[in-house]
């Protein structure tokens, strides 16, 4: 008998054991961790992440919901730098580009997973003029001004805090103080960026920011999907939906040249859903200096505060994503100068060209010069104010 129990025991720890490495996953490839932890709270953890070359710690956020996703966000440049999402069977992967060191991001990155700042995308000749002031800013972008400039927020290490957790949700509070004169813009501008993540599959981020003196904002946040989660494959196949019944098209120098042109009747028409490669090589001007999509679409709806804006959708995977935004634009990029030189997260890969694509709430591209955009002026006194929510979901 005493044996018979022995065996019985035995086989029921063989059997706890395997359901165990089931649970916690293992067989996927280098960056598909599966991580299901179903009927967990919401949890924030905290590790370093390295050094920068000046000496600054930084540190690695990991933001788990109840669900099983993750997100790692790390001090430098407020970088998401994993975010894991199910495919329609329950298997979790990380969709986004990034890298696996710090000294990756600090060598070259393409702004992968980047908070940016102060004023996301490009102003001509890195010049705008405030109150008969005029300021000149990097032209780090050929003659223009791209993402901040130099050292624009994706390349500071902002101080973080993990709010208290919540039953629904963790939050993770960035704070950067750019003080007068970063970079070329005016006033010590203090930047609040919450990042939460929610027990619906939801990642708010939420930007505040206050100025002592006026000057121009226009923040965002610029991750690479690919939601098939295996970075060898291109996002052509991505199925994407735009709000926008118009588009700004862009000078050589990829400058909005003030014409509002209706999408109808062109590739830039993504009312109804359609894949990002069905037309991004037809023969079109606009496609042509973007080297593919790297445009402002006007979205709709624009006096409706927070409204969903965007939707990508990958049938293999049926992983669907659904952007909402209090921001009148976005930017669709399609990875168009990834070209195969940048290390890949997956072991010995390299990241292609047009393996990622960015979706980048935010106010038109050069609104400084542009006196018909929205304005971007923040005034002392007034709060800097801007949501944009992630949300996936399987279909
Ligand atoms: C933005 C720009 C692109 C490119 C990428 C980063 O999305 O619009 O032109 O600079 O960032 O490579």
């Amino acid at each position: 008998m005493k044996n018979l129990n022995d065996i019985l025991q035995f086989n029921i720890l063989i059997l706890l054991s395997i359901l165990m490495i089931q649970c916690t996953g293992t067989g996927a490839k280098q960056n598909n961790k599966t991580a299901l932890k179903s009927n967990e709270m919401p949890q924030i953890t905290k590790e370093m992440f390295g050094t920068t070359f000046n000496g600054q710690a930084v540190e690695k956020y990991t933001l788990s919901n109840s669900l099983g996703m993750q997100v790692d966000i790390i001090t430098y440049g407020g970088i998401i730098t994993r975010w894991t999402a199910p495919n329609k069977d329950g298997v979790f992967q990380d969709v986004v580009l990034g890298y696996n060191s710090l000294d990756q991001y600090m060598e070259s990155n393409p702004y992968f997973g980047a908070l940016i700042g102060r004023y996301g995308n490009r102003i001509a000749n890195g010049q705008f003029t405030l109150n008969n002031n005029t300021y000149q800013l990097a032209q780090n972008n050929g003659k223009n001004h791209l993402h901040g400039g130099d050292k624009g927020f994706d390349k500071v290490v902002w101080t973080a805090e993990p709010m208290p957790p919540k039953d629904d949700s963790v939050t993770l509070k960035l704070t950067y103080l750019s003080v007068d004169g970063e970079e070329g813009y005016p006033g010590n501008l203090q930047t609040t960026v919450l990042y939460t993540l929610t027990n619906e599959n939801v990642l708010d981020v939420e930007y505040k920011a206050t100025s002592d003196q006026e000057t121009i904002v226009n923040l965002t946040q610029h991750t690479y999907f690919n939601l098939s989660g295996d970075f060898s494959n291109t996002i052509l196949d991505h199925e994407i939906t735009i709000d926008a019944d118009a588009y700004l098209p862009v000078d050589e120098t990829l400058i909005p040249t003030g014409v509002v042109a209706d999408v109808s009747g062109t590739p830039f028409d993504f009312r109804n859903a359609k894949a990002i490669g069905k037309q991004i090589n037809d023969t079109n001007e606009q496609l042509s200096r973007g080297l593919g999509y790297d445009h402002c679409w006007v979205l709709n709806n624009q006096n409706s505060g927070l409204r969903e804006v965007a939707t990508a959708y990958h049938k293999d995977s049926g992983r669907y994503l659904e952007i909402a935004t209090t921001e009148p634009g976005i930017q669709l990029y399609t990875g168009n100068f990834l070209d195969g030189t940048l290390p890949s997260k997956q072991k010995g890969e390299t990241y292609n060209y047009r393996t990622g694509f960015c979706l980048e709430t935010q106010h038109f591209p050069d609104s400084p010069n542009q006196s018909n955009f929205p304005i971007v002026v923040l005034k002392p006194g007034e709060m800097y104010n801007s949501k944009t929510t992630f949300k996936f979901s399987t279909k």
